[in-house]
């Protein structure tokens, strides 16, 4: 088996930091680099903590470039729920590297004409603001087709937002980028939160993790613990969704997700709606579908999966 080429572009975050040890620990997938953004916390905190994650997993040969500090045309709101740095307070020790020289809009535009040049594909996950990705197609929409997948987390269909009563947090912060990929032509495969919600990262599935031991384990549970909403009214049970590292699990086990092509657009001008994604799940405009959005999650699957790589 041949691993996939990834690049993993995030705003570390805590479930992005998940996703990122997923790929790491996991045999399918050759990481090759980690692009930050401006998301959940300022793109000054967002590369450090990348480069914090990569050297907990003692993977500093894995670059990390940095990306856009800030949204295409609207102005920055940053994450609510992932704590001082971004990353749960002081869970993550600080980073003793830095990132690399370049810019990770470049090094995408670069890395996706190289593979290009030897007849191969990347594979991107995109699990944070999507301006990075959005700019690389502004500069070169040839791009597109040299992607695999481009795997996303982002809005919600028919679960009500997560930081307005209509918007998921990646959408809203960037929406006109979401616009340009949905228009991009790449093959898009889509984790809304109809889907991250089914992830949910309850204290008995981090138990099954702390007891399954493992280099990484102490960090994982500390990080998912702090994790917890302790919102069961909206959950319908306590945790938190492991939001991010869904688009990782599909890489290595699509079978644990069902879902279907349609046609998304995002909300860039309404207030109310900023930032909001409208499907049409019954086909019912002219437009073709342009995302497979993923609405089935086998979540004992998935947590099976987490357990056994972050644990080995
Ligand atoms: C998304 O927003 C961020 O807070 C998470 O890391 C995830 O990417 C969920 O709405
Ligand atoms: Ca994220």
């Amino acid at each position: 088996m041949t691993p996939r080429s990834l690049v993993i572009d995030t705003d570390p975050g805590i479930d992005d930091a998940i996703a990122i040890l997923l790929a790491l620990c996991s045999p399918e997938l050759d990481l090759q680099a980690v692009h930050t953004v401006a998301g959940n916390c300022p793109l000054s905190e967002a590369t450090p903590n990348a480069v914090s994650i990569l050297e907990l997993a003692g993977r500093t040969d894995i670059p990390v470039f940095a990306g856009c500090p800030r949204p295409l045309i609207r102005d920055q709101q940053y994450g609510k729920f992932h704590g001082r740095g971004g990353m749960g307070g002081d869970v993550l020790p600080p980073a003793v590297g830095r990132a690399a020289e370049g810019h990770a809009v470049v090094r995408l535009i670069e890395r996706s004409l190289s593979a290009r040049a030897r007849d191969e594909k990347l594979s991107i996950c995109a699990i944070g603001p999507l301006t990075n990705i959005a700019a690389a197609l502004s500069l070169d929409p040839s791009i597109a087709q040299d992607w695999q997948e481009l795997v996303i987390m982002g809005g919600g269909l028919r679960v009500a937002g997560n930081r307005t009563p209509y918007a998921e947090y990646n959408f809203l912060a960037d929406p006109h980028a979401v616009r340009i990929v949905l228009n991009s032509g790449a093959e898009i495969v889509l984790m809304p939160l109809d889907l991250t919600h089914q992830a949910m990262a309850t204290p008995a599935r981090i138990e099954t993790l702390r007891a399954a031991g493992g280099r990484l384990s102490d960090i994982v549970v500390r990080l998912l613990t702090y994790w917890d909403r302790g919102d069961i009214a909206r959950f319908g049970e306590p945790g938190g969704p492991l939001h991010d590292p869904t688009t990782v699990a599909y890489l290595i086990a699509p079978e644990l997700f069902t879902g279907q092509k349609m046609y998304v657009e995002v909300d860039c001008e309404t207030p109310l709606r900023y930032g909001h994604l409208v499907a049409d799940w019954y086909g019912q405009t002219d437009n073709p579908p342009n995302a497979t959005v993923m609405t089935g999650l086998d979540a004992a699957g998935f947590f099976a999966l987490l357990t056994e790589r972050l644990s080995g």
